[in-house]
């Protein structure tokens, strides 16, 4: 099977799981495991924050950087199809007791003026103050779109200018490094807190990392703790973390040529629509054709190839390490058989 339903499916490498087995352990609620503490160091530094810490997963490190942000009651002003309002199961509202303040995107993207009638709306009695705003880069479900810089930055003036802080979902965010080119620091030196996952294109097979200043995180491994995720010799998630860190980023370009590869044979076919793809995702819309995203997900999967159904007329396919050259070419070869 050729599997592209998500980056989430990767494997790790050999090399990867080795460094577990030498990996230096000690309880990290204790903060003595020196793996973790390496793979903190190296996230802040490559971040350009001061200070990192480990978490389970994208969606923990989401909920506990936004826990460290807000209080119940508190605003949050964020994208409506962003996986911290779509994927999340609310946490945001169940665990935080925050309100969503939800903003139409285009494929991912906040206008500007949106955000700004949001946060300087002014008081009045019968309304929530916004606390914080989030932002997604790359976009998922806006296809691995990328967010320009002065997008997230005019947003993120936007907020702080209104005493709001600015929160990123950065769970690729070096696929939008790598392809744009850009220092992933320059790309959030304006944002107070990113969230980047370790167990998509990066390859581990666990884990995520939260970065902002010291003052944020000493507060945010305290929340950790609240939801359960202070884990003891955590060494054995980390080490695959600093490997992944130190090898497995510029590798991404690859995953964004064979999204292009994609791409371009399904934008071949009369009638499908793609969203730009920037990085590692494709999502295809088969309303204009006479094709639904059934059709697509049964006809691939005839073939040894899946992918995933996210509607009546969309799917997704995505690319990442462990799909190689030659899945892309069967993969290429299918797609005009699925569509004919
Ligand atoms: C943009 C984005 N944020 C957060 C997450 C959550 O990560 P996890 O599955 O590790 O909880 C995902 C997962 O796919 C994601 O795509």
């Amino acid at each position: 099977m050729i599997d592209l339903r998500s980056d989430t499916f990767t494997l790790p490498s050999k090399e990867m799981i080795e460094t577990i087995l030498t990996a230096e352990l000690g309880d990290d609620v204790w903060e003595e495991d020196p793996t973790v503490q390496e793979l903190e160091a190296l996230a802040a530094k490559i971040l350009g924050k001061e200070a990192g810490l480990l978490v389970s997963s994208g969606t923990q490190g989401n909920l506990v950087a936004n826990m460290t942000h807000l209080n119940r009651g508190d605003g949050v002003v964020l994208e409506r199809e962003s996986h911290i309002n779509m994927y999340e199961v609310g946490g945001l509202s169940q665990i935080i007791g925050a309100y969503p303040h939800l903003i139409e995107g285009d494929n991912g993207l906040m206008d500007p003026k949106a955000v700004e009638a949001a946060f300087t709306r002014g008081y009045n009695v019968h309304w929530v103050d916004f606390k914080l705003l989030c932002l997604e880069n790359t976009h998922n479900r806006g296809g691995g779109r990328i967010i320009p810089k002065e997008n997230i930055d005019t947003l993120s003036k936007i907020a702080h200018e209104n005493g709001a802080s600015v929160h990123l979902d950065g769970a690729r965010i070096f696929n939008a490094a790598v392809a744009t080119g850009m220092d992933t620091s320059k790309i959030v030196e304006n944002i107070d807190s990113v969230q980047f996952c370790l167990s998509k294109g990066l390859g581990c097979p666990i884990g995520s990392l939260i970065v902002g200043s010291e003052e944020f995180i000493h507060q945010a491994r305290r929340n950790r703790k609240v939801v359960g995720g202070g884990m003891r010799q955590a060494g054995i998630i980390a080490a695959p973390g600093i490997y992944a860190l130190n090898n497995m980023i510029d590798r991404l370009a690859e995953d964004h040529k064979h999204a292009k590869m994609i791409e371009k044979t399904l934008l071949e076919i009369d009638d499908l629509r793609v969203k730009p793809v920037d990085t590692n995702i494709a999502i295809v819309d088969t309303s204009q054709s006479k094709w639904t995203a059934a059709d697509a997900r049964d006809g691939f999967e005839k073939r040894g190839i899946k992918v995933t159904y996210l509607g009546d007329h969309i799917f997704r396919m995505v690319t990442y390490f462990g799909i190689t050259q030659e899945d892309i070419q069967l993969v290429i070869s299918a797609i005009p058989e699925v569509f004919s």
